[in-house]
């Protein structure tokens, strides 16, 4: 599977010296979640980290918003270098029209479902975006336990995409280690998000190395 390890598990007194290890590693994508306190119960980064850490990283930024009123950011994340820039379905009430946006600003949208967000609500929009999020925790923190209904939702995106010849591809967030990897490579998941199982080993890259030869 394609890997992006989340920075939100990352240590931010030595973002330099993890950024390092990233590019060291298999990791396809740099995952950057950032949080608003409204959408979810918490805050992380802004645009100022973002610019840092592109700089200094080799990989593609995928920046995941958990943020209400996405759209007034579009030319802020593409500023600060993402190359995919992913919004919640839930806080978008002009979905369509965003996904218009990211593309005319020239990166690739994403739209990520909360858990309990049905895969049906992405039938009008799927041949649209390039990217499927799907939170296998309530989004905001790292560090929470897999949710498993993620892998009939895999299944069913799955489905979906073929069934309405989509190029989208499944991103899952939240949980994922070497078991919940596993799980999600059987039922075809093209790319996990990894915070504390990658930041939080012992061995990092071994651990990027895992996921990615799944
Ligand atoms: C959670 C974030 C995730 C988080 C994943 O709201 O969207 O990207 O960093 O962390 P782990 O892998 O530790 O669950
Ligand atoms: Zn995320």
């Amino acid at each position: 599977m394609l890997v992006s390890p989340s920075l939100l598990s990352a240590d931010f007194g030595n973002l330099a010296r993890d950024i390092e290890m990233i590019n060291a590693s298999e990791a396809h994508m740099l995952h950057l979640d950032v949080m608003d306190g409204v959408f979810v119960p918490n805050i992380s980064f802004g645009f100022p980290v973002i610019k840092y850490v592109q700089q200094l990283c080799t990989k593609p930024l995928d920046v995941h918003l958990m943020i209400v009123e996405p759209q007034k950011f579009v030319s802020q994340v593409r500023d600060s270098g993402a190359e995919i820039m992913t919004v919640h379905q839930e806080a978008c009430v002009h979905l369509n029209r965003v996904v218009q946006q990211i593309h005319d600003a020239g990166m690739k949208a994403g739209v990520s479902l909360n858990p309990s967000t049905p895969i049906s609500t992405l039938r009008d929009i799927i041949t649209d975006i390039d990217l499927v999020l799907l939170m296998s925790v309530n989004p905001g923190f790292g560090g929470q336990r897999f949710l498993p209904v993620t892998l009939r939702k895999v299944t069913e995106l799955r489905a979906l995409i073929a069934e309405i010849g989509s190029k989208a591809i499944i991103e899952v967030d939240g949980g994922v280690n070497n078991v919940t990897g596993a799980q999600l490579a059987q039922v075809g998941t093209d790319m996990v998000v990894a915070g504390n199982y990658v930041f939080g080993a012992s061995n990092p890259l071994e651990a990027i190395h895992i996921l990615a030869e799944m």
